[in-house]
């Protein structure tokens, strides 16, 4: 057995020659427990955006639009059953993890209320998007199932970005809907914007020095920021600051 501190230096090398770890054993406690906060917080993640769309299922305003909704709540559960996966194959315990610790440490944008159609899309465009940003660190990171799995669901989140993108086009084109969907956003704004976190945490650097993430907080969020801007100007609506935080 290699003491730790060899363990460790031979876990850092490999990673910082842009491989992958594929095993457990390959793994000190320390990455170990950051791979393990990451994939319990994006599992949750997946099951909490599920429940979120189940309602819009029954008040979407077309029955294609019903198959939409049904088909990305389907997406969402998938996500989430390949995540708890993984983390069954690292030790985890699941069925604590999903029906003892739930509520724990779910983001606070998960329990705001979805109230209109125009609430559903807002939501969509700029949730959506921001977990494709923040997720994208994940397809490249240095733990092999993960980094696998993520390049698989990020191909599905992108059908959702795309969904979210052509609804608010066109509520916001449509000048009975328009300030409906700009209040949508001025409501949803802050709370997005706030799930990126704080720049430059301990707990970031920690996770770039194992290539758990790539990118400092901030710079995902000026990342996602940068592409809703411009498109949502160009529907005419008016994008609040990023440095507005609640
Ligand atoms: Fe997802
Ligand atoms: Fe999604």
């Amino acid at each position: 057995m290699p003491d730790s501190a060899t363990k460790e230096q031979t876990m850092i090398e490999k990673i910082q020659a842009g491989k992958k770890l594929e095993s457990p054993d390959e793994m000190t406690d320390e990455y170990r427990q950051h791979l393990l906060t990451l994939m319990i917080a994006q599992a949750d993640s997946e099951l909490a955006g599920a429940y979120g769309y189940v309602p819009w299922i029954e008040g979407a305003p077309t029955v294609a639009e019903k198959l939409a909704m049904a088909n990305i709540v389907k997406d969402e559960c998938r996500h989430a059953k390949a995540i708890y996966d993984l983390l069954e194959k690292l030790g985890a315990n699941v069925n604590k993890l999903v029906f003892e610790d739930k509520m724990k440490n779910r983001l606070k944008v998960f329990y705001e209320p979805i109230r209109t159609w125009a609430d559903l899309v807002m939501f969509n465009f700029l949730m959506d998007r921001a977990a494709g940003h923040q997720l994208h660190d994940a397809a490249e990171c240095s733990w092999g199932p993960w980094s696998r799995t993520m390049i698989e669901i990020e191909k599905e989140e992108l059908m959702h970005v795309k969904h979210g993108e052509t609804w608010v086009r066109k509520l916001a084109l449509d000048p009975k809907q328009k300030a409906d969907v700009q209040k949508a956003l001025d409501f949803w704004f802050p709370k997005v914007n706030k799930i990126f976190g704080k720049g430059e945490t301990d707990t970031n650097k920690r996770f770039r020095h194992f290539k758990l993430k790539q990118r400092d907080n901030q710079e995902v969020r000026v990342s996602w920021y940068q592409e809703i801007k411009p498109l949502l100007e160009s529907y005419e609506l008016k994008v609040p600051d990023i440095t507005v935080v609640e």
